[in-house]
């Protein structure tokens, strides 16, 4: 009998602790839709007692995001809770999450408690958050370093103090499978309370073996995995959403397990996390990267034509890669603009659609057919921007490798036109150092990357920036058929989330 693996997911929070990688209530209320649609069992949507603004966006999700469980982390201490509280009682099905770390390493450097003192501590903190709310997670944080009798000391207090679910996170990427799976094992036997709640696993990717000891714990027993879109999260990441899924369903003889994952959802899910968090998603990256289903050697072309399960073990259809009926191009009507979006899964309201039509003409105009990737793109872009303080208008660029780049660049504030012009080192550095005379405000490039939504010479291309102002890490992306131009919109857009943090524009 296939057993069914609750799906966690906390892209909106460990995912969210990724530095430029932070949502408004906006965004975290579309992910969160998002989620719901690819049928995960719990979202956790952020860490209320962090920040004011975290507190209104988990409320925000807790009431307006139906069907999964909306779970709102604390640390073991009544305050805390009491803001996760607040933060996600509208739920129909709330979950209040309460961690405290277990290991010695955790208990002496960091909580200067001793071990009894800590037991003492979580279950003071699970009994107040059970008389809140009747669904409680306990997470026993850095469990994998933790000493094995500790551990379940630990877990069976937590349980009897009320809680439902039992978290042992691998907090910073330290076990191998083998030994995971076998802990998992052991404490299942050794723990009699276990049976009374849900045993779940949160493995870190500092090793890069977060979604096979995720699995190996599957296979020994643990009922939920916690996990996020793209393996976003805390340092090397977190468990991958989409990996254990596919590997799941892929082998389910093997595992006899399953999710309730609706899988054809998986790629969309990916793309907009990938967009909204600023987060690309490596090209060689299983289930969702961008070359995970294309074949370049001539044997494995041949194969392929032949039968695609000579080198296909998932159909990309399986994951919502799909192929579409009509090509879109400049000369394509609002009709089939609309067709095109809901067929990829847009249903926009009228100023959402003029947006996107707008800004759809302008790249159709310098590119032959806009596909389903380039428009999922525009459609992301255009409904995820902040406020605009400044719109960019456009720019002029002179370079070569014998003259220093010297570029032009308009911008609009207020119904005005904005211009000046700058050298740089590179042609792009010119427009961002432009960018800043016009703004008047400095900040530091920390990232930049550039992509290529689709294939061909003529491809949209995709640039995502992150850039440090006045010491906050704030990201911006852009798209465009000119690389330059799409590097241009990503940093005016995230100057505009500078300024859109109460910050004035001169
Ligand atoms: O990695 C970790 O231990 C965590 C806990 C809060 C579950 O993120
Ligand atoms: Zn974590």
């Amino acid at each position: 009998m296939s057993r069914k693996i609750y799906v966690f997911d906390t892209t909106l929070r460990d995912g969210e602790q990724v530095p430029g990688a932070k949502l408004n209530r906006k965004q975290k209320l579309e992910i969160a839709t998002q989620l719901a649609k690819l049928g995960v069992d719990i979202i956790e949507a952020g860490f209320p007692c962090s920040s004011p603004e975290d507190l209104k966006a988990v409320a925000a999700v807790a009431e307006q995001v139906r069907g999964p469980i909306i779970a709102g982390l604390a640390r073991a201490v009544q305050a805390d809770i009491d803001q996760a509280w607040q933060a996600v009682q509208k739920s129909e099905r709330p979950r209040l999450h309460v961690f405290l770390g277990s290991s010695d390493i955790h208990l002496q450097k960091k909580l200067h408690r001793d071990r009894n003192s800590a037991i003492e501590m979580a279950v003071t903190a699970v009994k107040y958050a059970k008389s809140l709310c009747p669904d409680v997670e306990y997470s026993t944080e850095d469990a994998s370093r933790t000493d094995f009798d500790y551990l379940c000391r630990v877990i069976e207090a937590a349980i009897a103090a009320g809680a439902t679910t039992i978290n042992v996170p691998d907090t910073v990427g330290y076990a191998i499978p083998e030994e995971f799976g076998a802990l998992i094992r052991r404490l299942k036997e050794t723990v009699p309370a276990l049976d009374r709640a849900v045993l779940s696993v949160h493995c870190h990717n500092d090793l890069g073996l977060a979604v096979s000891n995720s699995l190996a714990a599957i296979r020994n027993g643990a009922q939920q995995v916690e996990c996020t879109i793209n393996g976003i999260g805390e340092r090397a990441g977190n468990a991958s959403l989409e990996e254990i899924v596919m590997a799941l369903r892929t082998r389910s003889a093997l595992f006899e397990a399953h999710t309730d994952i609706v899988t054809p959802e998986i790629f969309k899910t990916s793309r907009m996390v990938s967009r909204l968090m600023n987060i690309p998603v490596q090209p060689n990256k299983a289930v969702v990267g961008a070359n995970a289903f294309s074949h370049s050697s001539g044997v494995h072309q041949d194969g392929i034509l032949k039968d695609r399960t000579t080198y296909e073990i998932m159909r990309p259809e399986d994951v919502g890669i799909r192929q579409h009926s009509i090509i879109l191009t400049a000369r394509s009507g609002r009709a089939a603009l609309r067709h095109k979006l809901e067929e990829i899964g847009y249903k926009l309201e009228d100023e959402q659609f003029q947006r996107v039509h707008q800004r759809f003409i302008n790249v159709a105009d310098r590119k032959k057919e806009i596909s389903s990737e380039d428009l999922a793109s525009i459609v992301e872009i255009e409904l995820s921007k902040v406020r605009e303080t400044f719109t960019f208008q456009d720019l002029q660029i002179m370079s070569g490798n014998t003259l220093m780049p010297l570029a032009s660049v308009c911008l609009l504030k207020d119904g005005e036109r904005k211009v000046d012009a700058a050298t740089g080192n590179g042609p792009v550095n010119a427009v961002f150092n432009c960018i800043e005379r016009i703004m008047e405000k400095e900040g530091t490039l920390r990232d930049f990357d550039l992509k290529a939504v689709t294939m061909g010479k003529d491809a949209l291309g995709e640039a995502m920036v992150r850039v440090e102002i006045d010491g906050t890490i704030y990201s911006g992306i852009g798209t465009s058929p000119d690389i330059i131009e799409a590097s241009a919109r990503a940093y005016v857009n995230a100057f505009n989330r500078f300024f859109a943090h109460g910050h004035n524009g001169n």
